[in-house]
């Protein structure tokens, strides 16, 4: 691995609401790394993102209706889908904190609200029952790690409108990375990406504190089955960079 990239992994390892403040307002950080990501992980792939985003949720594929995107952040993928949004004559709503709104360029079609969802009752009681999509891409993990993993899962699931389509994106679930890189094609992805001949070291057994798992993964799918929605994990597209450790949650409002 590059000395560049083994510097970026550990900076951004561990991040908080707060932290992606100080990034978002760094002017000497590539967009990517404002939002806690490689220059590598994200680079050139992001209009393949916003295209698996697309095709998982019919309504961001349909006329009109109000997408809300949760840690929108301030890379291209705000960029793209508000272009997206524009063409199909959506109603946009971006919250992030103040500094990565600042970042994001976006015409009069989208509303930036500045805050960390869901502490903006004002906006939770506006949009209650009316959203067509909620995004939260990349996002849960962080909210996993140090805030109220159901408090936000809960206020997301109370926007949809009937119909409406929750996205929970990029979820890095550590069963999967351990299925991965215990597989021939782990090791051999593993090899080839550190510049090694030792095999990746795969504790199976292990509980990692503050790390999504397959536990967590369908605690939320039968929480939210037995509240009234659909739920289902969707694999990433085969252009997706982090498709090999990473999966998506869906949560439809029927
Ligand atoms: C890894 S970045 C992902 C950004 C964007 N969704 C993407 O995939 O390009 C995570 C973003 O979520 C934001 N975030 C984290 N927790 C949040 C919360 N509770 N409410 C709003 N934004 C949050 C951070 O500020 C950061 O911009």
């Amino acid at each position: 691995m590059d000395e560049k990239l083994k510097h970026d992994m550990s900076r951004f390892a561990k991040l908080t609401y707060e932290d992606f403040k100080r990034l978002a307002a760094d002017d000497s950080l590539t967009p990517y790394q404002r939002i806690g990501f490689p220059d590598s992980y994200r680079e050139g792939f992001e209009p393949a993102i916003v295209a698996d985003m697309i095709a998982k949720v019919p309504p961001l594929q349909a006329q009109g209706g109000v997408m809300i995107d949760i840690g929108c952040g301030c890379s291209d993928l705000p960029r793209l889908l508000a272009a997206h949004g524009e063409r199909l004559g959506q109603q946009l709503v971006f919250i992030d904190s103040a500094e990565m709104l600042d970042r994001v360029q976006a015409g009069p079609h989208v509303r930036k609200v500045p805050g960390k969802f869901p502490a903006m009752p004002a906006l939770v009681e506006e949009f209650r029952g009316r959203a067509t999509a909620v995004i939260a891409y990349s996002v849960l993990h962080y909210v996993f790690e140090g805030e109220d993993l159901f408090g936000f899962l809960d206020a997301a699931c109370g926007l949809l409108a009937p119909g409406g389509h929750l996205l929970l994106g990029d979820l890095p679930n550590v069963s999967k990375r351990r299925r991965f890189f215990a597989s021939e094609t782990g090791v051999a992805f593993h090899k080839a990406f550190m510049k090694t001949e030792q095999p990746p070291v795969v504790e199976p057994y292990a509980l990692e504190p503050a790390r999504i798992d397959d536990g967590v993964v369908f605690g939320i799918l039968m929480r939210y089955r037995a509240a009234g929605f659909d739920a289902y994990v969707l694999p990433q597209g085969p252009a997706l960079p982090l498709r090999n450790r990473r999966e998506d949650l869906l949560i439809v409002r029927p």
